[in-house]
């Protein structure tokens, strides 16, 4: 028996309750309906108009990560005028009618029942152990891959900034896949492909192919058979062997450099780059065949900055692996900070910066502030962080070149002015509101600097 939550919103669905409950038993799943307290998974979520308060039901109930949510409507006018767009924009996963005429029922099983298997997948130590994050960014993305990997044997392209995890991805797509005798994950960097090399590296070369062919040697394509090809990086791959890949990623056959028969190669293959492709295409740097055998399903990995909840789980997850046995927190203002910081190299930064604290850290209590490395201090800000070490510096030289107090205070002061003339291009009156003086005082002192 599956179990899910289910959600009655307004008279019409209501009505239905009867009807729906029975049907769902029928099919094998229970459905408890929606209590006060804590939600999660897979759940329906019944309606008899699209209406504001049933969107706002519904982006309430995707306000818990994880939850996932089947939209039913009770009628096929329900979701006149583009309903259905506003719904999935609101939270839902899929948008179904309970269709008299056909077994809606086992379609809503079927459903469920798939969601319930990618998030038991989700829960595993073959993610868990490789992919921290729980931020609804992040999980929606962790989803759609896990989905593609283990029900299915597309082509998946992932696309994400640097840093962001594709190549972690890529070989969680691997771990997932659900072939038998499933073989090996073989990863080729397109950007270290050597143009006059290139053909050998992929399709392998046959004794005597070219000089220097002493033996006959297995591309990619053959290493890969039985598993998983990574070509990691594909926005480097000149365009020119882009053409020359393209019948062996369609029809998965290629022929040895130097040889005449046909091998065959079945591999899922798996790409990723940080260039916006899609772009690429348009412009005509990258060929657009070559991009829609590559892309039957394309991932986007979400930069750091759009899944800051996920900063603190990941920062422990790095001191973990980087001092396995031993528990390790962050004080409060080294939390603070790696929340505040910006990651332009997204997870990849995140980890050299905990390695990076880990490194200068002693003792078994928390990471404070004084283990973050002095070139990573936030810049100063906030009242008084002006006085900081270089002003004590200059200070400290008047001092030392016989300055008293009057002159150091005069000269500051000075110096001050000057600046907030200089940045308000002369106008007085503007830079004595800048300096919480009266125009006329400031007229004065300019007076006296003249004389
Ligand atoms: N969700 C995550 N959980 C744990 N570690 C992660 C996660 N995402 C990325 N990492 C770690 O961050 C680093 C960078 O990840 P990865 O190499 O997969 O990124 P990438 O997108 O391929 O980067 P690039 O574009 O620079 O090649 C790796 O050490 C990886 O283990
Ligand atoms: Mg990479």
């Amino acid at each position: 028996m599956l179990q899910a939550w289910i959600q009655f919103v307004g008279e019409e669905a209501s009505g239905q309750r009867m009807a729906v409950l029975e049907k769902l038993g029928h099919v094998g799943v229970q459905a408890v309906p929606r209590g006060v307290g804590e939600l999660s998974g897979p759940g329906v979520f019944v309606f008899g108009a699209a209406d504001t308060a049933t969107l706002e039901t519904l982006r309430e109930l995707q306000l818990r990560p994880s939850v996932r949510v089947l939209a039913v409507a009770t009628s096929g006018a329900a979701l006149a005028e583009g309903a259905c767009w506003r719904l999935l924009k609101a939270g839902a996963s899929d948008v179904l009618v309970w269709d008299r005429a056909r077994d809606v029922a086992a379609e809503i099983a079927a459903r469920l029942e798939r969601w319930a298997a990618v998030d038991h997948l989700i829960e595993s130590r073959t993610v868990q152990a490789r992919l921290v994050g729980r931020s609804p960014a992040w999980l929606s993305v962790l989803r759609q891959v896990i989905e593609v990997a283990a029900f299915t044997d597309a082509s998946v392209l992932i696309l994400g900034e640097s840093g962001t995890g594709k190549e972690e991805v890529a070989r969680l797509i691997h771990a997932l896949d659900a072939r038998a005798q499933k073989r090996e994950l073989v990863i080729l960097d397109c950007t270290t492909v050597v143009p006059e090399l290139s053909g050998s590296e992929f399709f392998g070369h046959e004794r005597g192919a070219f000089t220097g062919a002493v033996g006959a040697r297995e591309g990619a394509f053959a290493l890969a058979h039985g598993g998983t090809l990574f070509l990691d990086e594909v926005g480097e791959l000149p365009v020119g062997l882009q053409a020359q890949l393209l019948r062996v990623v369609q029809e998965r056959t290629y022929k040895r450099v130097g040889g005449n028969g046909w091998h065959q190669a079945d591999f899922r293959l798996v790409c990723a780059t940080n260039r916006e492709l899609a772009d690429e295409v348009a412009r005509g740097t990258f060929r657009r065949d070559f991009f829609h055998r590559i892309a039957s399903w394309v991932c986007r990995l979400p930069p750091l900055r759009e899944r800051s909840e996920d900063i603190l789980p990941l920062a422990r997850h790095f001191l973990q692996v980087l001092r396995p046995g031993v528990p390790l927190e962050f004080d409060e203002p080294v939390r603070e900070y790696l929340l505040r910081r910006s990651y332009p190299g997204n997870v990849r930064d995140l980890r050299q910066l905990i390695t990076r604290i880990c490194k200068r850290h002693v003792g078994t209590g928390p990471m404070s502030v004084g283990d973050i490395p002095p070139d990573e201090l936030p810049p100063a800000e906030g009242p008084g962080d002006w006085q900081d070490a270089s002003f004590a510096q200059s200070i400290r030289r008047a001092l030392a070149l016989g300055a008293g107090l009057k002159e150091i205070g005069r000269s500051a002061s000075d110096t001050a002015i000057r600046l907030a003339i200089a940045d308000e291009q002369g106008n007085l009156q503007r830079a004595a509101r800048r300096l919480g003086v009266t125009d006329r005082a400031l007229q004065l002192r300019r007076a006296q600097w003249e004389e």
